[in-house]
């Protein structure tokens, strides 16, 4: 594949609510791009259609996958993928993404994105699945990084380096949610500034930011990407450090649970791109300790 890495203006977006439709369609704030659920527009018609197609003519438009299951080990839904093919073909989004992840077995449906053993089973795996999905899709599409709450001991690799040969073996690029990576790091230990500095930065074609939450299990305190509240401090200083490293990406503010008024997700937006001019600036840090 080799179209440009990212499409999308380098610029902040919010993830589209059907409740904040109205207000975006009337006000038509500033938005680098509105990013959207493949799996939430796979009827054939409806309200989620009749929305999107207007929002479509105003907004740029990213197709984020959560249940193809790249990551499984059996092959991959083919009614799925068609769905996933006609929601591409509908809308001509400037971007498509899916996730490092699996999510069926069996043919069942679980309801969570689950880790994968970072071996050279799984990248064969999974870039093979990529590779059916950028075949059937005629696109490069884009793949995110875990929140993980626990690893494989059978790993042979870390998740850096297997995101390293996911992308030179299957041609895909990356979506780093800065997020998932200050969770796992927290969880894991995973060595985030590490992580960011082995990455292909010419392969990340969007970021992902988004609120997580602490919970004590037992003696253990871990951290939850619940997608429902603003961006943590330490998520703003390592999305700074990725915008210094690699410059600036379009940036998704996610925000899934307890979906607050479009204003306070239009602010978020607004300091997301804060952050990253004064990032792409060579900015000190320090100025957004507080
Ligand atoms: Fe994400």
């Amino acid at each position: 594949m080799t179209s440009p890495i990212f499409t999308l203006p380098a610029r902040a977006g919010i993830g589209l609510k059907p409740e904040h439709v109205a207000g975006l369609l009337e006000a038509r704030p500033s938005l680098a791009f509105v990013e959207v659920h493949a799996e939430n527009y796979m009827g054939a018609g409806g309200p989620p259609h009749r929305q999107l197609a207007t929002i479509r003519e105003v907004y740029p438009l990213s197709v984020h996958g959560v249940g193809l299951s790249l990551g499984g080990d059996e092959p991959l839904d083919l009614d799925h993928l068609e769905a996933l093919a006609g929601v591409v073909e509908r809308y001509e989004p400037e971007q498509v993404s899916e996730h490092l992840a699996w999510c069926r077995i069996d043919g069942h449906y679980l309801n969570d994105l689950l880790p994968i053993p970072y071996t050279d089973y799984s990248l064969n795996l999974i870039c093979d699945h990529i590779d059916q999905t950028q075949t059937r899709l005629k696109r490069r599409i884009l793949i995110e990084n875990p929140a993980a709450t626990l690893s494989y001991a059978e790993s042979t690799m870390r998740e850096s380096d297997f995101l390293i040969a996911m992308v030179k073996q299957s041609g895909c690029g990356l979506l780093l949610d800065v997020n998932n990576l200050f969770v796992s790091d927290s969880n894991l230990a995973i060595g985030a500034e590490d992580y960011i500095a082995a990455l292909p930065g010419e392969a990340i074609g969007e970021i992902h930011l988004a609120g997580h939450h602490l919970k004590q299990i037992g003696n253990a305190e871990i951290r939850i990407d619940d997608h429902g509240s603003t961006v943590a401090p330490e998520v703003w200083s390592l999305y700074r450090d990725v915008i210094a490293r690699f410059g600036r990406r379009p940036t998704l503010i996610e925000w899934d649970t307890d979906v607050p008024d479009l204003e306070v997700l239009l602010a978020e937006a607004r300091t997301a791109d804060r952050h990253a001019e004064f990032a792409s600036l060579g900015g000190h840090a320090d100025v957004f300790a507080s």
